[in-house]
């Protein structure tokens, strides 16, 4: 089983419900089918998506996934062999996230690269998962 986060940023141009209408259903029709589950965490601007499952399928998803002109890559800040699914009940997990963008994100992550380096556990990428969520909320 594998696992990746990864952040990016919405094209100029375009619309971001037409575009999470149109993410929610292509991942409730196709993640199943490849036994990709996850969570993506979004703003008016910025996306963070966790996706998990065999390293193929998260390979050939992340692959699709990045040459979608939609959106534009910023940074692979997770990727590593798991055992256990961190939302194994969700195709992808879609949630808003008023005001998510990089700076919150490199503050609550820390440097990607340190969050990457130190191997965090399942219960600290879990824990930091929904301090990114609740961060904005308060
Ligand atoms: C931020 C973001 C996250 C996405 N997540 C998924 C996903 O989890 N599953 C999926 O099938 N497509 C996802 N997509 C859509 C894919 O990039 C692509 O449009 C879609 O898989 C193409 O499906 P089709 O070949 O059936 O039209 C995502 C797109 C963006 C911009």
């Amino acid at each position: 089983m594998y696992r990746i986060i990864y952040v990016s940023f919405l094209k100029k141009g375009t619309e971001i419900e037409p575009l999470i209408k149109d993410i929610k259903e292509k991942s409730a029709s196709k993640n199943p089918k490849h036994y990709i589950t996850g969570k993506l965490l979004y703003s008016s601007n910025t996306f963070l998506q966790l996706v998990e499952g065999p390293k193929v399928n998260v390979d050939v998803l992340y692959a699709i996934i990045k040459n979608d002109p939609r959106h534009k890559m910023g940074e692979l800040i997770f990727e590593n062999e798991v055992n256990d699914r961190l939302y194994p009940d969700f195709d992808m997990m879609i949630s808003e996230v008023h005001g998510l963008n990089l700076n919150v994100i490199n503050k609550v992550l820390k440097v990607s690269n340190d969050f990457q380096n130190s191997s965090p556990s399942d219960q600290e990428i879990l824990k930091k998962m929904e301090e990114l969520e609740n961060f904005l909320i308060k």
